[in-house]
């Protein structure tokens, strides 16, 4: 589990706190600091790390395995402890200055007759550092178009869901319990993305605010992530009903909803808040930038437990789903093709990729791809589940044509004396609405449509009534 963990984090990291590591390394550069003091700072770290390095090199015990060694040394940037002969050893990256990575590694070679490494051409002993700065540029490079990306896609998702959301909101044939979920969650998208811009374009990318430290940027961090709790346990709200309505099947009409505005706009408010009376007590940095501390595990945790409960609803309501249809089509082949398909379209409804993806691969290519992969799918998500559950939805596009008919009509001097929108209320047994949910998303179509009998596997379904 723990695996899990840490990559999850990484992962929500790099959105959530505006992912200082990536989001600010462009500033280092943008930033015109004045170099004097700059250099002046470089230097007291240098001397500070130096004193330190003395210190312990006299503190530490002497070296007591047999055999011969390169003895402790203080190579001018960092401090090296006794070492076997004929082996490599390795500490991260100084950071002393900007374009050093401290991801990266120094390595300093001890030769079989117990001496430092002596640099061929100057007969120095001599500590390699070209990794500090050999991939500088390509991360810098990177971290900018993953910067760019972040803000396209919630850019793109915000506008996308406000209009499913005036969409939801203006059609009244539409309403039903599980657009009222939708609408929720959309608008803890748009909030959740709203924040997060407002973070990345003004603190994150900003190194005069930062270095203020005003305390609105600890508020904003306190709503991001509040909005941030919201937004997945939204998720979690869309995960229990489905897997109320499916599974347990036992609350055949309305569910209460008022648990699920508790559930979604509540409770993220607890561990945001503790986040925040921690971080005012034991690790106050600078606008709460720093992912360097295990307190985000207060937001992030239950985040986790969540994303992982999901993860469960959605195996059960897959499992319960090929047994129907096993029970119903029997020995056909397509009904694999419409569990994956169905399952396909849940997984961003319910947050489950950032579950099932956990691992960044250590490979350099590999991580870079992975890196684009998981940005992509945490910031364009709000786009795909609008898209997925709004434009795609089969009512919504048969209300927006009935729209468009009436307006042709009226535009045509022309009545229609039938008015299309009639309103039905949504009153679709669960039973009736299960299918609908995973095979064409729409709410009650056939109500609107007149059409009781075309998806043969809904009556098929229909008449079943209990399951496991
Ligand atoms: C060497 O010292 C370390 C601690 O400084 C100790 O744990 C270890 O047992 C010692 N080894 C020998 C061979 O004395
Ligand atoms: C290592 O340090 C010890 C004590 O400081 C010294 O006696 C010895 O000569 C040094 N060895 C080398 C190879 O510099
Ligand atoms: C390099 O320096 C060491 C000690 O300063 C010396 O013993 C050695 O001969 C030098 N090697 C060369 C190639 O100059
Ligand atoms: C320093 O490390 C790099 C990367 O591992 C390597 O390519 C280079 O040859 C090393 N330089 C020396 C002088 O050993």
């Amino acid at each position: 589990m723990h695996w899990l963990i840490t990559a999850l984090t990484l992962g929500l990291r790099a959105t959530t706190s505006c992912a200082t590591e990536t989001y600010t390394e462009p500033t280092a550069e943008t930033v015109v600091s004045p170099l004097v003091r700059q250099k002046a700072e470089e230097r007291q770290k240098i001397i500070d790390a130096q004193y330190k390095c003395f210190e312990k090199m006299y503190r530490d015990q002497p070296y007591n395995k047999t055999g011969p060694y390169c003895n402790r040394t203080w190579d001018g940037w960092l401090c090296w402890e006794d070492t076997p002969a004929g082996t490599y050893t390795s500490q991260n990256c100084p950071t002393y200055f900007p374009d050093f990575d401290s991801t990266e590694k120094v390595t300093k070679y001890c030769d079989e007759s117990g001496n430092w490494f002596r640099h061929p051409e100057t007969n120095r002993t001599w500590s390699n550092y070209t990794l500090c700065i050999a991939y500088t540029k390509d991360k810098l490079k990177m971290a900018y178009i993953l910067y760019y990306m972040a803000i396209v896609g919630h850019a793109l998702s915000i506008a996308s869901l406000l209009i499913s959301l005036a969409i939801f909101f203006y059609f009244k044939s539409l309403s039903c319990q599980r657009i009222t979920l939708h609408k929720n969650l959309f608008c803890s998208y748009v909030l959740n993305s709203v924040f997060t811009i407002v973070n990345l374009t003004t603190v994150a990318s900003n190194p005069r605010v930062v270095e203020r430290n005003p305390v609105g940027c600890k508020v904003l961090n306190y709503f991001h992530q509040y909005m941030l709790g919201c937004n997945y346990f939204w998720m979690l709200c869309e995960g229990i009903y489905l897997h109320t309505l499916i599974v347990v099947a036992v609350f055949a009409e309305e569910q209460h909803l008022h648990w699920y505005y508790l559930l979604g706009w509540g409770f993220p408010i607890v561990p945001a808040s503790i986040h925040a009376v921690a971080r005012t007590k034991y690790f106050n940095d600078i606008c709460w930038m720093s992912v360097e501390t295990h307190l985000l595990y207060i937001v992030h945790g239950p985040i986790m437990a969540a994303l992982l409960v999901n993860l469960f609803f959605l195996l059960n309501i897959v499992r319960v789903l090929v047994t129907k249809l096993r029970d119903t089509h029997r020995a056909e082949s397509n009904m694999y093709m419409k569990a994956v398909r169905a399952t396909l379209i849940l997984v961003p409804l319910l947050g489950i990729q950032f579950v099932i993806f956990p691992w960044r691969p250590e490979n350099r290519l590999a991580g870079e791809i992975y890196d684009y992969i998981m940005h992509i799918l945490m910031h364009y998500q709000g786009l795909l589940v609008a898209t997925i559950f709004c434009f795609f939805n089969g009512e919504v596009q048969a209300a927006l044509k009935r729209q468009w008919m009436q307006y042709k009509a009226q535009w045509g001097q022309r009545r229609k004396e039938h008015c299309s929108m009639r309103s039905t209320s949504c009153t679709t047994t669960s039973i009736t609405e299960v299918p609908v949910y995973l095979y064409q998303p729409d709410c009650n179509s056939e109500h609107l449509n007149g059409k009781h009998s075309e998806d043969y596997e809904l009556v098929a379904l229909k008449s079943q009534e209990t399951y496991a």
